[in-house]
């Protein structure tokens, strides 16, 4: 590739082009080139020897990362923990949900905790940083501000200040001088984030970048930015709900899938402490179609309600509307349902929705959503003290999933007399909790809704 000549870079994948094609050669992605400056062609031929590295042994244990609290149980929780010194953490969310009020406070919280704290902003000036400050009453805190873009005069200052933690709020309004593209191009992004992570790691300064979300929900500009990092959270809500979920997906120092859960209050975010009492609290009457789903999210259970809606569709094919969890699997349970227990839903739209706003991922909810369901259809209710869980295979018998014990205790804690379970699950000592243990779905629909 000449050096001049222009490079088509996909924002996905971060592939190199010559030339602009539809569809990228590396990830297969449709529509994701765009125009780039060439990249550096990189070091010339390597001349002289280079240093011998220094090895050790796999025995040699180091001492685990002193962690610094921030007084936010929440947010130490999703960091594994706490924040580990030079650690590069990426925070991504769609605009307006919350990122900036979260890093503000946990800056403000950190600096209370005698962690040197620099905040920089590259989308609001001081004065809106500092309007805020004041909604959330944390003016008293000491973090130092700044506004600023150039990268080269941040790192200037980080390097001068010395903090133990610096937040970027974003690394898509960061530009280098010496990257000849736009802010927030993928070479601009990459080669800020790189910047900033080599930085981290050298002079032990923690860095926290904000990072904006595309329309498919992934973290704007090259997929790369999540590899540099040692640890990315997804900042997640609902619009119309309060409740915001901080979710780790990569963690190199604690468990991925731990969740933190916050709500958006007129002053700033609140930590939940108890999220299934808070998920389900808006539960009203036992009515059809709503079953609650012991659930386990990072290392902590979660109560959550599953809720479902079927009715008669005036259309051809069917609706299948889901909010909150997987397609792919509501089609998975459907097909089992009609195939191994009978129960058709050919010509009837079928809504479903976790409660709350909250996402669920596990497998473990299958039968939950079953329940579900199957309960909407029937119009019969599932009693009230009942909690669900477990993974359904495609000939109908029920699996047994992890953490059964802590699943039965979240739910005995929060008033739940009655659960029903896989055949098999290691029930654990839980006090005031009777546990139905079921092989498959046909024995579960026989027991619960009396037809096989
Ligand atoms: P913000 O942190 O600016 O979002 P992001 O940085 O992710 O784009 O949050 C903006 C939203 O939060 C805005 O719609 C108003 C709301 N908000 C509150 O409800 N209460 C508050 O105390 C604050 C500071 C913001
Ligand atoms: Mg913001």
């Amino acid at each position: 590739m000449s050096k001049n000549s222009p490079t088509f870079t996909c924002t996905t994948c971060g592939a190199a082009h010559r030339k602009w094609i539809g569809k990228c050669e590396g990830c297969g992605g449709w529509n994701t080139l765009i125009e780039e400056a060439p990249l550096s062609a990189g070091p010339k031929a390597l001349g002289g020897k280079g240093r011998a590295i220094h090895l050790t042994d796999l025995a040699t244990i180091g001492e685990a990362p002193p962690r610094a609290s921030s007084g936010i149980d929440e947010l130490d929780r999703v960091l594994g923990g706490g924040l580990v010194p030079a650690s590069a953490i990426l925070v991504g969310g769609d605009p307006g949900i919350g990122k900036s009020t979260l890093l503000l406070q946990a800056a403000a919280s950190f600096s209370r905790h005698g962690v040197k704290c620099l905040y920089i902003s590259g989308e609001e000036a001081t004065a809106q940083v500092q309007m805020r400050a004041q909604r959330l009453g944390l003016t008293e805190s000491p973090v130092a501000l700044g506004a600023e873009t150039n990268l080269r005069d941040i790192l200037t200052t980080l390097d001068t200040e010395r903090p133990g933690l610096a937040i970027i709020d974003s690394i898509q309004t960061m530009w280098l001088d010496t990257v000849d593209s736009a802010p927030g191009s993928v070479s601009q992004v990459r080669a800020a984030c790189h910047e900033l992570v080599t930085f981290a790691k050298r002079r032990g300064v923690a860095v926290i970048l904000v990072g904006h979300v595309t329309k498919d929900g992934q973290i704007a500009g090259p997929r790369v930015v999540e590899h540099m990092v040692d640890t990315v959270l997804y900042f997640e809500g609902e619009r119309g709900h309060q409740f915001r979920i901080l979710r780790a997906v990569k963690n190199r120092f604690g468990p991925a899938d731990e969740i933190g859960v916050f709500e958006m209050t007129g002053n700033g975010l609140q930590q939940v402490l108890n999220p299934s009492a808070l998920f389900l609290s808006e539960r009203g009457q036992p009515s059809p179609g709503s079953a609650v789903f012991a659930g386990i999210e990072g290392t902590r259970p979660v109560l959550t309600e599953i809720q479902a809606l079927v009715a008669p569709s005036p259309l051809g094919t069917p609706r299948r509307t889901v909010v909150g969890l997987d397609g792919g699997r509501l089609s998975t349970i459907l097909a089992v349902l009609e195939a191994r227990c009978g129960i058709p839903f050919a010509g009837l739209d079928v809504f479903l929705n976790v409660a709350g706003g909250m996402r669920v991922t596990e497998p473990a909810a299958d039968l939950a959503v079953a329940a579900a369901l199957i309960s909407a259809r029937e119009d019969v209710s599932i009693p009230p003290e009942t909690v669900l869980f477990g993974e359904i295979s495609l000939s109908g018998a029920l699996r047994p999933v992890s953490q059964t014990e802590n699943r039965l205790k979240e739910a005995a804690k929060l008033g739940f007399s009655q659960a029903i379970a896989p055949k098999g699950s290691k029930l654990g000592q839980v006090e005031g909790m009777n546990v139905r243990q079921m092989p498959d779905l046909t024995a579960f629909v026989g027991e619960m809704f009396g037809a096989g």
